[in-house]
């Protein structure tokens, strides 16, 4: 199973007309993500952090000189034509919630706040079961775990008529769920569809937007480390529907660094012993990570990046048994602005020993904020360029990539940018670059 590009070259269908982007979850991140979209189509901010807004394209030879903005070079929808709206179990508003989530400063809401006042979630598909540190009122009720999901299908149906929108994407932006093994209720859409008739609780509220989401047409990203979108059932169901899909966890800010720092250990050839992280972080997504089920889920989504980029299985004599710790404490003076310490055990020339401590202080949701806008602007892109399943190109926005069955996800920085970007060529007809440098022989 795996996601796939049209095979004729057929130009992308342009993006006419509006975008809606629906997040489940209305917290710090989505408020932060829909203010300064906001914000930047009022002339206010700059989109930092965003590629599709910011970064440029190399084509063709370096000797071409063309390098266009990436949202020059891409149909992908203007910010002008973008629309919002969400759910949530909590029924703030975004000016609301975004002034709990306290990320953004009164300097940057009160512009806005009319605009944020706007919006207002939609009730949930929740159940305080998956996310036991949650208690919601905003919630759908339904007989069966289908009937909410088929609620989810008609919300997205009547925001698209009340807004006149063309298309519609959904990221998930709402709180980490349990850790949920994949069983026999997510090999089939079958069995998936039998398991929400029956009410069972391998299926969780996540997993109900991505079938609805999947169901409508919708492409979905994941952007937490919850299992949902990521099972055979629906990726299979993507595939049939057409589907673009991606997931999951943001990478936003230790795992980011991490998956800059271990290709360099890697590139040089220096072993490693020991890799620790720890963070303190007082929002509620740390506080929803306080409880052990919701952290366990983090944590396998943390863990897996170091082997797969260090490949210990090709080098042992690097990188055979480091040791690898990931830590998160909630303290809640801290709130969005997080603190991470690692300390990484390296080994040069002749085993000896060496310490780097990389100290980052960060703002969680300003991180996350513009991979919601490029994965949401490349997500609808992908679907108009013919693309369904697993998206591997996006890899590069998050911390535990879906791969297609039996392959390795991809965690290198700097390989998934090539991959994001030669897939943005590849499908506009472009050249993919190499970096042989053999121009100058060949002409
Ligand atoms: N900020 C980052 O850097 C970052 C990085 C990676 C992943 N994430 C993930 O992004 C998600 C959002 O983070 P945040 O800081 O905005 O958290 P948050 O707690 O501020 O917001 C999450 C929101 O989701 C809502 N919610 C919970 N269950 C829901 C459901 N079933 N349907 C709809 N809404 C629901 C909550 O009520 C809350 O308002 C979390 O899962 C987090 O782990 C964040």
């Amino acid at each position: 199973m795996q996601g796939s590009a049209s095979t004729a070259h057929q130009p992308p269908r342009p993006a006419t007309g509006k975008l809606g982007i629906l997040t489940p979850g209305l917290g710090a991140v989505a408020t932060t993500f829909i203010a300064g979209v906001e914000s930047v189509r009022r002339g206010l901010s700059a989109p930092i952090g965003s590629l599709t807004q910011m970064a440029t394209i190399r084509l063709g030879k370096r000797t071409d000189g063309r390098s266009p903005l990436i949202k020059d070079f891409l149909p992908l929808a203007s910010l002008d034509d973008i629309v919002f709206g969400a759910w949530d179990p909590i029924a703030d508003d975004a000016y609301t919630a975004a002034k709990k989530a306290g990320v953004l400063e009164d300097r940057d809401l009160e512009p806005i706040a009319d605009f944020l006042k706007g919006i207002v979630p939609m009730p949930a598909v929740f159940e305080n079961k998956y996310v036991t540190r949650l208690h919601g009122e905003n919630v759908k009720k339904g007989k069966t775990k289908r009937d909410l999901a088929e609620q989810l299908r008609q919300d997205m149906r009547d925001f698209k008529a009340k807004h006149g929108c063309d298309r519609l994407v959904i990221v998930w932006c709402a709180s980490t769920e349990i850790y949920i093994k994949p069983g026999p209720q997510h090999a089939t859409i079958e069995q998936f569809e039998k398991a929400m008739d029956d009410n069972d609780d391998a299926i969780s509220p996540s997993m109900l937007y991505a079938w609805a989401a999947i169901m409508e047409g919708v492409p979905y990203c994941n952007g937490a480390p919850n299992l949902a979108v990521d099972t055979q059932a629906l990726l299979q169901l993507a595939i049939d529907k057409g589907v673009p899909v991606s997931g999951k966890d943001f990478k936003t800010g230790q795992t980011w660094m991490k998956t800059i720092v271990a290709p360099g250990l890697k590139a040089r050839m220096l072993g490693l012993e020991g890799w620790y992280s720890t963070n303190i972080l007082g929002n509620r997504d740390g506080e929803v990570l306080d409880d052990p089920a919701s952290f366990k889920t983090k944590e396998e989504s943390k863990l897996s990046v170091l082997h797969t980029i260090l490949q210990p299985e090709l080098y042992p004599a690097l990188y055979k048994d480091f040791s690898h710790v990931v830590r998160i404490n909630f303290y809640p003076p801290r709130g969005d602005n997080k603190e991470g310490w690692d300390n990484i055990d390296i080994r040069g020339w002749m085993g000896y020993p060496m310490q780097i401590k990389i100290n980052f202080l960060c703002r969680d949701s300003i991180l996350a904020a513009p991979l919601v806008l490029d994965l949401a602007l490349l997500s609808d892109f992908a679907h108009r360029a013919g693309m369904k399943g697993i998206q591997e190109w996006l890899s590069f926005y998050y911390k535990s990539p879906m791969a297609a069955a039996g392959l390795q996800p991809e965690h290198d920085l700097f390989i998934q940018q090539t991959k994001l970007k030669n897939t943005m060529r590849h499908l506009m007809g472009e050249e993919q670059i190499t970096h042989l440098g053999l121009e100058y022989y060949q002409s």
